[in-house]
């Protein structure tokens, strides 16, 4: 069975190419011609998404950052805090909002509080609008790092996760490093929002089929899944069900408006 088929959405080609197909559709000529067909059709060929966005940097597919910054210029946040930040140029500084705060508990990171997340929390008594979770991936961490950031999440605040949709067992790994190198890696961050899905009937959850899997959380209701134990067989049978997958297009469907409190 296709991934295609197997998901019913196209998350297959949704996912980055590897560095050296990028490297030419990204390449000046390409990319003019991507630009003309883009103006002209309202569509791009290359993307492996056909359908025409009206997204804030007008990118077909989104990034991690794009979906942070869209839920933050729609719901008016002000305050955000990042759970895992290693290198700032990479994501944080990107992120366009009055506050930021920053934890990684590594030295080299460029992070403001050098502590485990859980530290973190441990003593924080401030509110945030929006919680980015990328720091320890395994599944028992991630699950660790919802409950808390639930925690210390506004009313109306909302939980982005990266990496919570792994392409392969490979990619779900527990460790990142393999004989020395450092291949793509997801890790288990996934089994913490399946866990979730299972357990929290309280909360609104979905994960957007675009940059590793997005991963969306908030208060409100759902239909939980019946999934006490995850494997990645359980994902790979059904992503769609175990992570309420959504392509881009529902994503800024749903979110053309303020979550309610
Ligand atoms: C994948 S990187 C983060 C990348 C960054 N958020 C981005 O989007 O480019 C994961 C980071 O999480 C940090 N990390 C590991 N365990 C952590 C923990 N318990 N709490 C917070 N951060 C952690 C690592 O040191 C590493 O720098």
């Amino acid at each position: 069975m296709s991934r295609r088929k197997e998901t019913g959405v196209d998350w297959e080609n949704s996912g980055k190419p590897g560095k050296a197909l990028w490297r030419v559709l990204e390449s000046a000529p390409l990319k003019g011609l991507r630009a003309a067909w883009r103006k002209t059709t309202g569509r791009d060929p290359l993307s492996g998404d056909n359908r025409a966005y009206d997204f804030a940097q007008g990118r077909h597919r989104a990034s991690r950052i794009q979906i942070v910054n869209h839920l933050i210029q729609v719901n008016g946040y002000t305050t955000y805090l990042e759970i895992g930040v290693r290198r700032t140029g990479a994501m944080f500084e990107n992120i366009t909002v009055a506050s930021r705060t920053g934890v990684d508990p590594d030295p080299n990171a460029e992070a403001d509080h050098v502590m485990t997340s859980d530290a973190f929390f441990a003593d924080n008594t401030q509110r945030f609008d929006i919680v980015f979770i990328d720091g320890n991936h395994t599944g028992d961490q991630v699950k660790k790092d919802i409950e808390n950031s639930l925690e210390a999440l506004s009313p109306n605040g909302v939980i982005v996760l990266h990496d919570m949709n792994p392409p392969s067992m490979f990619h779900a790994r527990e460790t990142f490093e393999v004989d020395g190198r450092f291949p793509s890696w997801n890790g288990s961050s996934w089994k913490g929002f399946a866990w979730a899905r299972a357990h929290r009937s309280d909360l609104t959850m979905a994960v957007v089929d675009t940059d590793w899997g997005v991963g969306i959380i908030h208060r409100g209701a759902q239909d939980t899944i019946d999934l006490d134990v995850p494997r990645y067989e359980d994902l790979a049978a059904d992503r769609k069900t175990v992570l309420n997958l959504i392509t881009v297009r529902a994503f800024l469907d749903r979110y053309a408006t303020p979550i309610a409190e």
